[in-house]
């Protein structure tokens, strides 16, 4: 096989999971190829990617996208991300045959309604927290009639977050650290399945949804996938928000996000803000650099 360029440590360290790998060849390379076939295996017994147009929406540094072409030459691979580093490094090295580009913070896209036979989200709707509504939207525009929506979310099949029980009836979709920049991961979304199906099932047909496992191993680490087809309808961000009629757990998911926020904001009132965290920032500062020279240089 020929060798492939590997980006520079930092993009692959921004997508996340290097905690997990000492190596982050693999967590590019090794991962990027189980997500390709993860999702791969939910697509449809008949499907095949000859004159498909596929978007991989958030595709970091491409490590899902890149085994498109090389599997299936007879597909068109899009990728967009919001990270203007990563689409540099993508333009510049995987593309094409990739075609990628750098998406707004906001939609709409430049693209043409209906482009997309295909798109994915691995990780993405994961740290959506303002926007989720408005990119459903714009997703379900580009995808033709008969197109396919993967997306992966953490909730079914986990029970407890930092030891804040999340259970579906106290769940809808609750958001957690929303302060985190994307470079460091974003916030962390919990949706459960009623409000998935409540609310996503406004604009799609959710044709399968695969619970994640909490200790599940890579490439999910807990997320769930979500596979749906597009409804012949047209929404708005509003229409799609709003809360399910009769349906107390919104009420429920509300006040339980309230409480954890209200948790998180205490912690960081007392440690954040205190003395004693900004004495010791110097020491965590040494320690993180620390902890990089320990991981070694990024393998090229
Ligand atoms: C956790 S990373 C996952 C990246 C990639 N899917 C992977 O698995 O390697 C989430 C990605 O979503 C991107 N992102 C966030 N908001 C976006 C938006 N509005 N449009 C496109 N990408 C976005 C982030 O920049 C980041 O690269």
């Amino acid at each position: 096989m020929p060798s492939r360029p590997l980006p520079p440590a930092e993009l692959i360290r921004r997508v996340g999971w290097d905690i997990h790998s000492r190596s982050l060849a693999e967590v590019y390379e090794q991962r990027g190829r189980d997500q390709w076939e993860f999702t791969c295996s939910l697509l449809p017994a008949d499907w095949t990617f000859a004159g498909k147009r596929v978007l991989d929406f958030g595709c970091g540094v491409g490590r899902m996208l890149r085994n498109g072409p090389e599997r299936d030459p007879a597909g068109e691979y899009w990728g967009c991300d919001i990270d203007s580093r990563s689409i540099a490094w993508l333009s510049e090295h995987l593309a094409p045959p990739l075609h990628v580009f750098e998406a707004p913070d906001l939609p709409p896209t430049s693209l043409p309604d209906g482009h997309f036979d295909l798109i994915y989200a691995f990780s993405v709707f994961t740290h959506l927290s303002d926007s989720w509504s408005a990119w459903l939207l714009e997703l379900h525009r580009l995808l033709k009639a008969d197109g396919i929506l993967i997306l992966t979310v953490f909730g079914p099949g986990c029970s407890s977050h930092m030891g804040i029980p999340l259970d579906g009836d106290h769940v809808g979709m609750n958001v957690f650290a929303p302060y985190t920049e994307w470079d460091g991961g974003g916030p962390l979304i919990f949706h459960s399945e009623w409000w998935l199906r409540a609310h996503w099932g406004r604009a799609f047909e959710i044709t399968e949804l695969r619970p994640g496992d909490p200790a599940g191993p890579p490439p999910l680490f807990g997320q769930s996938a979500v596979v749906m087809r597009k409804r012949p309808v047209t929404l708005s961000i509003e229409e799609l928000e709003r809360p399910e009629p009769d349906e107390p757990r919104e009420f429920r998911a509300l006040r339980a996000n309230v409480a954890s926020l209200s948790t998180e904001l205490r912690w960081h009132t007392v440690y954040i803000k205190s003395r004693s965290w900004r004495l010791t920032a110097p020491l965590r500062a040494v320690g993180r650099r620390l902890r990089g020279v320990l991981r070694g240089p990024a393998p090229r």
